[in-house]
């Protein structure tokens, strides 16, 4: 049976994901380097530092220039998430974590993100929430499969008991090669690896979803 849900923030439960991509984007026009809203989807769930390997490509710079044009983009970033709050949760995102916790069903946090603290006291939903893998937790970032065990060991579960809910290709990577069931939020270009794919949480209910990700034979 399931025991625990792992989200994933940017993308997932907020649109956070849009900010990312708007702070990237501006550090990349000041450094004149080419980047654009496609170029961007490579970059779903990618830590910092592997995100500006992939929009420098073949540029070289000094590790100090990289760690200033990272800071940059973070302040950016930082900036852009100022002002959220409840409302900004993405549709059916509250109504299923409240639904979650009725049934009794665990839940954690599976965020590359070292600024996913804040946002989560920011969309006020800290008391939905167990456990908090972000990106202070482990070492190795998505696609590798260590967030999400960091998450379920913390959950006290088996990876097995716990399914994650991922809007990126590195994260659906990163659930099945944790062993555990992944629901991929997005069109099927992105997250087909998944085990069963949504469009978004809007309408989806624990009981529904439960039964379509044990349904399957795996
Ligand atoms: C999440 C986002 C990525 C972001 C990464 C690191 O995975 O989806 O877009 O690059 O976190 O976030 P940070 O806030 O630490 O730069
Ligand atoms: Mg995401």
């Amino acid at each position: 049976p399931i025991k625990g849900v792992i989200f994933d923030l940017d993308g997932v439960l907020t649109d956070t994901a849009e900010y990312h991509y708007r702070a990237w984007q501006r550090l990349a026009d000041e450094e004149g380097l080419v980047f654009n809203r496609e170029a961007n989807e490579e970059l779903r769930g990618v830590s910092r530092r592997d995100s500006l390997l992939k929009i420098i490509g073949t540029k070289k710079y000094s590790e100090e220039k990289f760690q200033e044009m990272m800071d940059r983009k973070n302040r950016y970033y930082v900036e852009s998430i100022e002002n959220i709050s409840p409302t900004d949760l993405l549709p059916g995102a509250m109504d299923l974590l409240k639904e979650l916790r009725s049934s009794g069903i665990k839940v954690a946090l599976g965020s590359a993100s070292k600024n996913a603290r804040p946002v989560v006291e920011k969309l006020g939903i800290g008391e939905y929430i167990e456990v908090i893998a972000d990106g202070f937790s482990v070492q190795e970032p998505k696609p590798a499969p260590d967030l999400f065990l960091f998450a379920a060991q913390e959950l006290g579960l088996e990876p097995g008991e716990c399914i994650v809910v991922e809007d990126a290709g590195a994260g659906v990577e990163a659930a099945l090669a944790a062993g555990m069931r992944a629901v991929g939020l997005g069109p099927v270009e992105r997250v087909g690896e998944a085990t069963v794919v949504l469009l978004s949480l809007e309408g989806v209910n624990w009981q529904d979803l439960q039964a379509s990700l044990n349904s399957l034979v795996l």
